[in-house]
């Protein structure tokens, strides 16, 4: 059989419908380096714009998760469950999850992604803690869940490469809001894990890639279908995502919100979902009799000090530095912090809250070439939240900035994404939950 990346990239950009072997041959030849940069990107264009039928997509998810090896726990009885989320702006509940998880007995091998267009990932986040890090290999992974019940790794050459590349490439072209390039993205890294069952938030809202929550649901669907076909137990909430998730945007900013969430203080909506996914996770996993009765063993892993224990473990394990849990000045910190005001009194609202991802990017807390380094330090702190009361002149938020750098550009960006006018309801923080 003679198949040719240029004809598969004319029969995608047609509207056409690509065979089984054709999406075969597109990811072994793009991981494998025998199909180039530019013709992967046309292709990708061309799926972003034509889509996918519900075969094409389960081939490309599979051929993507087989595009390295799949974890394996034939030795690893215990239970195995995992988390993973669209994406968000201050969306780092995976951070404190994880541990919060395995201090009720479920290990969490979790594969995770960086930062893609306006939203932060898990892994830079993670990795602006001094040390810590998330290239691991698979004997690694397998010690890390030994002794510590958590694993927080990249994609790599031997895990989901395809991914790994497919990813970096989508964020550098911008070609992110694609039902089945999201889909396929997670649900490779998801069942590469060999887990037992896998919590989905599917986000909605102006910081959401897909912000209409039917298409959110039409996600969450194609989603589910996949795990179905790899019996893994899944479910799909739908968060918001109109405003930013708890206080912190920015990646040690962010870090040290996840560290006051185990200490059991931090923003109410972190907490909230921690406990939301957390009980299901434990549920779905066959660790607790309702997903009610697990996030009450959540909330004790946090409040009793477990979960942070956990926590210590894994930075540890994974090469960081645990004194940062009591001593913040160890983790990277912007020379410069300053306020930024309400230009009038009234009802705070986010009318573009990728705008809000977008001002972080401008201060270098993000990556707008493929090769940028991001500045972890540098960031937002929220003082006022969505639907709040406010007076001219209250501080609404703190920037981190590195000496002026960006500061200009995310003043504009905040000015776009935020309004002060008359009282709004919000939408509620969980909208559906689907299975
Ligand atoms: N998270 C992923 O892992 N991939 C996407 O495409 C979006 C969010």
């Amino acid at each position: 059989l003679i198949v040719d990346i240029r004809a598969i990239v004319l029969e995608k950009c047609g509207g056409g419908e690509l065979s089984d072997d054709e999406i075969r041959f597109f990811v072994r030849g793009y991981v494998d380096g025998t199909i180039a940069e530019a013709q992967a990107a046309a292709l990708l264009a061309g799926i972003f714009a034509r889509g996918m039928s519900e075969r094409e997509l389960a081939t490309l998810t599979h051929a993507m998760l087989h595009s390295g090896s799949v974890l394996s726990f034939e030795e690893h009885p215990q239970r195995k469950a995992d988390k993973h989320s669209t994406g968000g702006i201050g969306d780092k509940v995976s951070i404190p999850l994880a541990p919060a998880v395995a201090a009720c007995g479920v290990c969490v091998p979790m594969i995770s992604g960086r930062g893609l267009g306006h939203t932060g990932g898990t892994l830079d986040k993670l990795e602006s803690i001094p040390g810590f890090k998330v290239e691991l290999g698979e004997d690694e992974i397998h010690r890390a869940l030994d002794r510590t019940g958590v694993a927080f790794a990249a994609q790599t050459e031997e895990l989901v490469p395809a991914d790994r590349k497919l990813y970096a490439l989508r964020d550098a072209l911008g070609l992110v809001e694609s039902i089945p390039l999201i889909a396929s993205s997670i649900m490779s890294k998801k069942l590469a894990e060999g887990i037992d069952a896998l919590v989905l938030d599917v986000k909605f809202g102006s910081g959401a890639f897909l912000r209409e929550p039917e298409r959110g649901a039409e996600l969450a669907r194609a989603m589910l279908k996949l795990a179905q076909s790899m019996n893994v137990r899944a479910c799909v909430f739908q968060t918001a995502m109109d405003r930013p998730l708890g206080n912190a945007v920015g990646h040690a900013l962010e870090i040290g919100e996840c560290i006051d969430c185990l200490a059991g203080e931090g923003p109410q909506d972190l907490r909230q979902l921690v406990l939301l996914f957390g009980g299901e996770m434990l549920h779905l996993a066959g660790a607790s009799p309702s997903s009610e009765q697990g996030a009450e063993r959540i909330a004790d892993a946090i409040d009793s000090g477990r979960a942070m224990g956990v926590f210590e473990l894994v930075i540890r394990e994974q090469g960081g530095d645990p004194r940062l849990l009591k001593d913040r000045s160890l983790l990277p910190r912007a020379s410069d912090v300053e306020p930024w005001k309400a230009s009038a009194g009234g009802t705070l609202g986010f009318v573009d809250n990728r705008a809000v991802g977008r001002a972080v990017v401008a201060l270098g807390g993000g990556r707008r070439a493929k090769s940028d380094a991001i500045d972890p330090a540098v960031g937002l702190v929220w003082h006022r939240h969505a639907g709040e009361r406010v007076e001219r002149g209250d501080v609404l938020c703190e920037i981190h900035h590195r000496g002026g750098k960006g500061l200009s550009e995310c003043r504009s960006l905040l000015d776009a994404a935020v309004e002060i006018g008359a009282p709004h309801a919000l939408p509620p923080l969980v909208l559906a939950r689907l299975e």
